[in-house]
């Protein structure tokens, strides 16, 4: 049976932050984002966004009545989460109207979770291939103020509808994965931003990769050179470019695969990192800027969370997926509205108050498709515009 992605959506706050911008405000080179980390803007979340409105937003983009009749899992990877207990896709499943007889759960291991409850869904329809399953990537990425990560924070969901016979693709049954037990990059729950060991996270993404790509071709047979594309988790682009260049070992298949990835950062570039939805939105930036791509080829992926699980595995292009995109992405990504560094840093820090019952004051209009209106006996209460 066919398995895979049958709509893909997503959504970013509307708030923007040029890297140029920060890079005066931090006395830095602004080439050292724009050339050194291939990053030019990143998204920024008001605190009437989290990861709960901005699945919900990105969910609500692609699908029909007909599809929340019939989901029976909601699915949400992150690892930013708002709550230790209640997962935030039962909020999502509920501001989306999905039937009630649903299975509701959150995912968690750093920037992977996502791809795991893509494999989960993936198994799912294979036990049960009429019901559709949603899988969302919602992230929030926050480093501090004048970190080494400040110019690679991001905001953002991308929510894929995985189905029998998908429209956009079909997942291959091809997955490897790795497991290292290793702190390059992770946030105890006393701490309101990561912990990072940079230089070594990036190692270990790299070698995570090469390890995994040499298993994968031993237990697959298949070549780099097989693939129309490559996706990668993109902590911020050069990263993943550093990651294509490390396996690709001839000339011709590194220039093809660089000009195909060059189309699938598009939006990572203007969006920054969002974690688990990271490889999910490079693969939608792919579809959506590639001219080359056709019905039939190949995309190899290689998906990465700190701490570390890594997965590569691959897909089909279906026949006619282009006419289930959207092809004004970018311009509408143009429309946000630019920050100044004053009110990036003010929204930075910008905190909800509670009174000693757990209730806050109404928080600011916030015209989105969804938004956290307040906080009621330590309850997040969304709407839903
Ligand atoms: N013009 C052009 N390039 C310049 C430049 C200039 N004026 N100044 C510096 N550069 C280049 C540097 O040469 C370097 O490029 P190379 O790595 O290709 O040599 C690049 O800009 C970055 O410079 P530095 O290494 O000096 O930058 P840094 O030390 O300030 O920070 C970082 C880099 C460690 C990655 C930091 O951004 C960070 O901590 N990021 C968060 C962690 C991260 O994203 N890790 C990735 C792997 S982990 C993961 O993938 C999970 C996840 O999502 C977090």
């Amino acid at each position: 049976m066919n398995i895979g992605i049958d709509k893909i959506g997503f959504a970013a706050p509307d708030f923007v932050l040029d890297l140029a911008d920060l890079a005066q405000a931090r006395s830095a080179d602004p080439n050292k984002f724009k050339i050194g980390l291939l990053q030019s803007e990143m998204a920024v979340a008001p605190v009437t966004q989290d990861i709960v409105t901005l699945g919900a937003q990105a969910a609500a983009s692609i699908l029909t009545e007909e599809d929340k009749a019939t989901i029976d899992m909601v699915i949400v990877g992150t690892e930013s989460s708002v709550d230790q207990s209640k997962a935030a896709a039962v909020a999502i499943h509920g501001l989306l109207g999905i039937q009630p007889f649903a299975r509701s759960i959150e995912m968690k291991e750093a920037c992977y979770g996502a791809t795991a409850g893509l494999s989960l869904a993936k198994s799912h329809i294979n036990q049960f291939p009429d019901s559709k399953v949603l899988v969302i990537a919602s992230d929030i990425a926050k480093y501090g103020i004048a970190s080494g990560g400040e110019p690679t924070q991001g905001a953002g969901a991308v929510a894929m509808l995985v189905t029998a016979d998908p429209r956009i693709m079909v997942l291959n049954n091809d997955n490897v994965c790795q497991t290292r037990d290793i702190y390059d990059f992770w946030r105890p729950n006393y701490d309101k931003y990561p912990r990072v060991d940079g230089k070594f996270s990036t190692e270990q993404y790299t070698d995570c990769l090469t390890t995994t790509f040499d298993h994968y071709q031993a237990k697959t047979g298949q070549q780099l050179s097989d693939f129309a594309a490559m996706c990668l988790h993109i902590p911020f682009s050069k990263q993943g470019l550093k990651g294509l260049q490390a396996i690709a070992k001839d000339e011709e298949t590194l220039t093809r695969l660089s000009d195909r990835f060059r189309e699938a950062i598009v939006y990572n570039k203007v969006v920054g990192n969002i974690y688990t939805g990271s490889i999910f939105l490079s693969l939608l930036s792919l579809l959506e800027n590639s001219r080359a791509l056709k019905a039939d080829d190949q995309v190899l992926f290689y998906s990465y969370g700190s701490g570390a699980v890594c997965e590569i595995f691959s897909g089909r292009l279906v026949e006619g997926y282009q006419e289930h995109l959207e092809m004004d992405r970018l311009d509408k990504l143009n429309q946000r509205t630019r920050l100044s560094m004053d009110q990036y840093e003010q929204i930075f820090f910008e905190e909800i108050e509670l009174d000693e019952t757990g209730t806050s004051a109404d928080l600011p209009a916030d015209q989105s498709p969804f938004a956290l209106a307040k906080i009621q006996d330590h309850r997040r209460i969304y709407i839903k515009n």
